[in-house]
Parts: C-alpha cells; structure tokens; sequence
C-alpha cells in the first residue's frame, strides 16, 4: 500500500520531503518557509550543504507565524565525514541543533561511511572535502575511524534527548549487514542514491529484512548533476520517452512518475527544488497509481548509472581515489 507517511522508529515522517542540497543560504530561509505555506513537513538538511543557519531562519518564522508546530515538522540532519570521531559527534549535532535553532532532530545520519580528519569549528566551518584548501595542493586527508565507534557516538544523542533517531547515509549491504551486528540502537534510517536508472534492488530487499526504512536521494536522477557537471542533460529522465509517455497517459509531469515509482516501492523522497511550482507538483503524488505496463516500462530504465559517487568526484575533485561502491 501507497502511503503519505512512513513509519521511523515509533514515529511517523512524511513521505515526501524537501531536500536542501544545493539551496544557497540566500534563498533557504523564504524557500522552507514557503514550503512549509505550500504543505512540507519534513526538510532533509545537513552541515554539508552550508545552509542550515539560513533553514532555521526560515523554520523558526514559520513556527513563530504559527504556520505549523515544532512537532508536525520532521527535520532530518547529517553528521558531516570529519566529525567522525567519538569526541565530535555530539558537538558536531550541537552546531546543527544551534544553526537550525531546534532542540532536537526528528532524523541524525551518518552522511557518508568515510571518516575525514577533523578539521575544528574556527578553522572552517562546513569544512567539505578538503582538509586544507590554502595549501598549495589540496587534498582529502583521510581519518581512521571505525564506523562502529561513530555509530556509538550517535547512539548517545538518542540517549541524550538531543535526536529522536539515528541512522545512516550511502551505505552499501555489506555495511548494512555489520551494522546490524554492532547497533544497540537499531537503525531507523538508510538514505541512498535511487531512481529508475539506479533502483538499487538488493540494497532495498536488505533493508526490507531488517525492517529498515529507506529514503530516495536524488529521486528524479540526474537533473541536480548537470549544473555540477556530473552529468549530461542528455542523461535526464525527465526527458526519456518512456517517462514522457507515461506522464502523458496519467495526466501528470513526469517528475510525478518517477516520484509515484518511488513512493510505490516503499521509499520516502526528498526531491529539491527552488521553484514553488515545481515543489507543488512534487507534493501531489497521492491521485493516481502505476500499473504493471508503467512499472515495466520504468524498469526498463534501469542502467546501474550512479551519479553521486565518491569513486568518481573525490579523484577528480579532491585528488584522492577513495570508492565506496564496488
Ligand atoms: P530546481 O531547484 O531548479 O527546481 P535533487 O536531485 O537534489 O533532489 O534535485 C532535484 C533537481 O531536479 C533540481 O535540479 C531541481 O531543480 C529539479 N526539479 C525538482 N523538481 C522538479 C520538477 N517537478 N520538474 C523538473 N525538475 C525538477
């Protein structure tokens, strides 16, 4: 069954989100606050993104106004790759609770499992890729931190009151599987990259076992990666015959038909986007279903094609090889 919430851990978050990802500070505080006005409930935010002073602008005007309450929204955060050590991980959610101006978080996540050396608050702050951008050859400096010693530091802000959940970011099965070994605090989460090129199928059946809810990064596939130069425009699914096709015999956009195809399997999806239009189209998704011909032309798509790849950005943009995807 198709619906509008998914259950996290004993709560319920919405489905449909919207995702932060490139939204620069200028904008997000209107942005989240005309969200909220259109119908959002839950934001996925994170340090990375360099914008979450700006989201809890527009978060705590939005409550001020009374347009929703603190416990009808759903804010999801990450831990960012150099916070990695036990030592850093509450001070590191502390910074976000204070730049989103909340008193706790719905979600917390281990944004990727690659652990970054530590570079502190003063020195840079969100610190990226790079541990040292003014040196004369910048370059990812990794950390070595197992995952399990962070993935305790996380357990402790459930414990602490200061998040409601925790789980993970970019993980494959195999990590998925050990995590399960070690967890004290089940999982609640696993955010990955997933659209009809890349349906992920194993990786969704392993999280299915466990129980563990999944959400859908990047659900309408390469739009996002073209203005980073990822991907070609070529590479749209918004523009594939298929997608098109289909669009046109339901009476919806094809943004609507990818969406639809993930909130089918299961999936929670937070699609960005700037343009109010497009944040409402994305939002109505719950008037129409897929048949089997829809979904088989939509599986017809599937190509392995992964555009948010540490294998491939981090050698070309931050001279450092360092796969996560086999
Ligand atoms: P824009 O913000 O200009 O609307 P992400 O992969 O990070 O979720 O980003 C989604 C990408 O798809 C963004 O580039 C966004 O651009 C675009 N987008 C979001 N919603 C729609 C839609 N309904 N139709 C077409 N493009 C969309």
């Amino acid at each position: 069954m198709t619906t509008s919430h998914l259950k996290v851990g004993s709560a319920s978050m919405p489905a449909l989100g919207l995702g932060l990802w490139k939204v620069p500070p200028s904008a997000a505080s209107a942005m989240v606050y005309d969200a909220i006005s259109e119908g959002y409930r839950h934001f996925d935010s994170a340090c990375d993104y360099g914008n979450e002073p700006a989201v809890g602008e527009g978060l705590a005007r939005a409550l001020r106004d009374g347009l929703t309450a603190r416990d009808a929204l759903w804010v999801t955060s990450k831990l960012w790759n150099t916070y990695h050590r036990r030592e850093h991980v509450r001070a590191a959610c502390e910074r976000s609770l204070r730049d989103l101006k909340l008193d706790y978080l719905d979600l917390y996540l281990i944004h990727f499992p690659i652990a970054l050396r530590y570079v502190d608050f003063e020195t840079c702050y969100p610190p990226e890729w790079i541990f040292d951008p003014s040196a004369p050859n910048p370059t990812m400096v990794l950390d070595r931190v197992p995952l399990q010693e962070t993935w305790e530091a996380m357990e402790a802000l459930v414990t602490a009151g200061l998040v409601k959940a925790i789980g993970v970011c970019n993980y494959n099965t195999g990590l998925i599987h050990d995590l399960m070994n070690y967890a004290t605090v089940p999982p609640a989460m696993l955010q990955v990259e997933m659209h009809p090129q890349l349906p992920q199928h194993r990786l969704l059946k392993t999280a299915q076992s466990y129980g563990l809810p999944v959400t859908a990064f990047s659900p309408l596939g390469a739009g996002s990666y073209v203005e980073l130069s990822m991907a070609e425009a070529g590479d749209s699914l918004l523009q594939a015959d298929p997608v098109v096709a289909l669009a046109r015999r339901f009476g919806k956009t094809p943004a609507q038909v990818l969406l639809r195809w993930g909130l089918e399997r299961g999936t929670a999806l937070i699609p960005k986007s700037t343009r109010p239009e497009r944040r409402r189209e994305n939002l109505e998704l719950f008037d129409f279903a897929l048949d089997e011909d829809a979904k088989a032309a939509l599986a017809a798509l599937e190509t392995g094609r992964r555009f948010n790849d540490p294998g491939d950005f981090c050698a070309d943009a931050f001279h450092r090889f360092h796969a996560i995807y086999d």
